[in-house]
């Protein structure tokens, strides 16, 4: 997933459901600045976590699905990426396009939005004429295998 970020693109990286933070490691060692990353978890304990390992990251705690009203006073420059692990297929579609929308409105042009996914299907529909979607392969390692997929504004 942090692959998929450029780290010469300026501004933050946001993280939505960021756990204990495996993926924000791995950012990190993708070359993004602690500072850059805005990570938005709803579990209290996964902030206090997280605070304690990212000392230097902006941590938020808060529904990742409210991102654009969240993030509105955190977020201030295009970001370089927004980056799920949210549980998305959990809800409806139109929620799932909205935080889509909410985070395409937030990057610069052509910076990705990445999920990750254990489904067969794409977890946001891949044909738009508002973005461009597209899918890694299948990752046999993990458990369960997932892909993740890559949505750019289009
Ligand atoms: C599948 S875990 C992934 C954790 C981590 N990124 C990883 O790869 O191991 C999903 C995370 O999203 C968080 N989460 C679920 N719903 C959320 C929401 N609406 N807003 C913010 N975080 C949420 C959960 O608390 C959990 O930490």
């Amino acid at each position: 997933m942090a692959s998929y970020v450029d780290p010469r693109l300026r501004g933050p990286v946001v993280e939505l459901g960021p756990g204990t933070g495996p993926v924000t490691d791995a950012l990190l060692r993708q070359g993004i600045e602690q500072e850059r990353l805005v990570l938005v978890e709803y579990s209290p304990e996964f902030c206090q976590l997280l605070k304690r390992r990212f000392p230097r990251a902006t941590i938020v705690q808060g529904d990742a699905y409210e991102a654009g009203e969240v993030l509105a006073d955190v977020v201030k420059e295009p970001c370089a990426g927004v980056l799920s692990s949210l549980p998305l297929l959990n809800k409806p579609v139109e929620q799932r396009l909205a935080l889509l929308a909410a985070a395409h409105a937030m990057l610069h042009p052509f910076a990705p939005f990445v999920q990750f996914t254990y489904g067969v299907k794409p977890p946001i529909p891949a044909r738009s004429t508002s973005y461009t979607a597209s899918a890694s392969e299948r990752i046999w390692l993990n458990f369960p295998p997932a892909r993740v997929w890559v949505y750019r504004r289009g």
